[in-house]
């Protein structure tokens, strides 16, 4: 059988070695890395994968796209497509600063403890790239959504970018912080509450979040401290928290874990497959 082999593309200088990692340990036979990538150079690394080994064998070679910064790796996304044509294609997976396995870890840990479809669900700091991706998920699974920001327009920018892109007429409602009344009837109401804000950042208290009659879970991503929900451990793992449990970065991280690597897996299993937030999440689902 043809060697497995992953280009791994980053638009940072020197590509993840985190990424890189966890492609060997999963079953990645060889990798090619390449750093400063950008969407005017990708193309010839895409064609290099396309045009080397045909037909069935195609499937033996896979692009992972990576780095820092989520939109750059986003344009690398688009680019490395549209460079296919026809069955003259790779599998593609994007997960830049793990964006997408992180937010299907929260989520697929999040729906442990309640069924998402009609939930109410707060995901704090929800503008970033990880943010974006936890309401789109919970969105896509029916929950009522509110994405919090400092920046009202932001969150409302934040919520039309997901509602393009899912398509069974998502609930998502935008929210400032700077609005306290509304913030803290949000936090109070939320059955799902997942703080997604920048490292070292604390959005919520404790205080706030434990007389929370509704609560079922609380997710922290944030690991640098402080807390980005007062009162929650990096490794809290479904300890209980006021009336639900809570969960700290690491708690969800070895379910992140194997929700990447068996992302790289699938990628070998066919020729196109294309790996973005939801196809993770479909694929995080099965590992739950
Ligand atoms: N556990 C894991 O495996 C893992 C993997 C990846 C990321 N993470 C963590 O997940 C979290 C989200 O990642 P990300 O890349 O999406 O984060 P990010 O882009 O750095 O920040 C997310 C949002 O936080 C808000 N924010 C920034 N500074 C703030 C401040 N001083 N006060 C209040 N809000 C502030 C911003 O929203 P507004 O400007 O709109 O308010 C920003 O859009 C981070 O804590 C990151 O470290 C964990």
């Amino acid at each position: 059988m043809p060697t497995r082999i992953l280009l791994q593309i980053d638009s940072d200088q020197h590509p993840s070695s985190f990424d890189s990692v966890v492609a060997i340990d999963a079953g990645v036979e060889q990798i090619l890395r390449y750093g400063d990538v950008n969407a005017d150079n990708i193309v010839p690394l895409v064609h290099g994968a396309m045009f080397t080994r045909g037909g069935d064998n195609l499937k033996h070679t896979a692009i992972f796209i990576g780095g820092s910064n989520v939109q750059q790796a986003e344009e690398l996304m688009r680019a490395a497509e549209s460079s296919f044509f026809g069955p003259v294609r790779v599998s593609l997976m994007l997960d830049a600063n793990g964006c997408n396995t992180t937010a299907a870890a929260a989520v697929v840990a999040a729906s442990r403890h309640l069924n998402l479809t009609g939930c109410q669900a707060l995901v704090l700091g929800g503008t970033g790239p990880v943010g974006r991706r936890v309401a789109q998920l919970l969105a896509s699974d029916g929950a009522n959504v509110t994405l919090t920001s400092r920046s009202l327009e932001r969150s409302r920018e934040a919520c039309e970018e997901i509602s393009t892109k899912l398509e069974n007429n998502p609930s998502l409602a935008a929210l400032a912080t700077t609005d306290q009344t509304s913030t803290l009837a949000a936090l109070k109401a939320a059955e799902v509450v997942i703080a997604c804000g920048a490292a070292g950042i604390e959005l919520a208290s404790e205080q706030d979040l434990r007389s929370n009659a509704a609560l079922k879970v609380a997710i922290d991503l944030n690991a640098v401290p402080p807390a980005g929900i007062g009162g929650i451990g990096i490794t809290d793992k479904a300890i209980e928290f006021g009336n639900g449990v809570a969960y700290g970065a690491i708690g969800v991280g070895g379910l992140k874990m194997k929700i990447h690597r068996a992302s790289i897996t699938s990628l070998f299993e066919s020729n196109d497959r294309l790996l973005d937030a939801a196809e993770i999440y479909t694929l995080a689902k099965t590992i739950g």
